[in-house]
């Protein structure tokens, strides 16, 4: 397992999750309106699918889960997972879920990414996150390029379903 120590942003602090971080307001958010975007929200039924996941991803060496808390109250908003993060090719794919519906539209996303992007340079000699999204999901194409994405291909995703967009950051 990478060992990575636990940071902040203004507003959000990011730590990895454990199994015990299953809670039924993490469960809700694959159901709630959103969860047609999100590629495991099918699988997401119950607490012990939630706990396995976590588990699974924390097993992978070249894999960081990390759940997104609100510095002001703690709550768990969301979460955003490198997967996989390579040091040695300098890159990472990126997927990040806000999955409380009310924090959507706060800039949590570009806060998020902004902060890992300079965690992970600095820690890890990461240059680069890319990711795929789907074409009709206005919001989150916005989201990234405010962050600093630009839609490209990239050899780092090479195969994609019909109807995804691959996004590259470099920094
Ligand atoms: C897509 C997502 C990651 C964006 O993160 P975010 O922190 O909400 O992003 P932002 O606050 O920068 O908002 C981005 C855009 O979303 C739109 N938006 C505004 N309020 C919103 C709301 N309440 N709900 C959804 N979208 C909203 C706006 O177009 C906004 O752009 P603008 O600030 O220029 O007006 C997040 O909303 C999310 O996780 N959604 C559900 C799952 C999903 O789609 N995941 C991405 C899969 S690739």
């Amino acid at each position: 397992m990478l060992d990575l120590e636990d940071f902040q942003t203004r507003r959000y602090r990011l730590r990895r999750l454990t199994p015990d971080d299953a809670s039924r307001r993490y469960l809700s958010w694959f159901s709630d309106d959103g969860a047609e975007h999100i590629v495991s929200a099918t699988r997401m039924r119950q607490l012990d699918d939630l706990r396995d996941y976590i588990r699974t991803k924390a097993a992978c060496d070249d894999v960081l889960f990390l759940g997104i808390f609100r510095v002001s109250d703690g709550v768990h908003i969301g979460n955003v997972k490198f997967e996989p993060l390579d040091p040695v090719k300098g890159y990472a794919v990126v997927g990040i879920l806000v999955g409380d519906s009310d924090s959507r539209g706060q800039g949590v996303a570009g806060e998020v990414l902004t902060g890992c992007a300079e965690w992970l340079k600095t820690r890890l000699s990461i240059g680069q996150f890319v990711l795929g999204v789907d074409e009709t999901n206005a919001a989150a194409i916005r989201a990234y390029e405010k962050t600093g994405f630009k839609v490209c291909k990239t050899e780092f995703l090479p195969k994609t379903e019909p109807g995804v967009l691959t996004m590259k950051w470099s920094f």
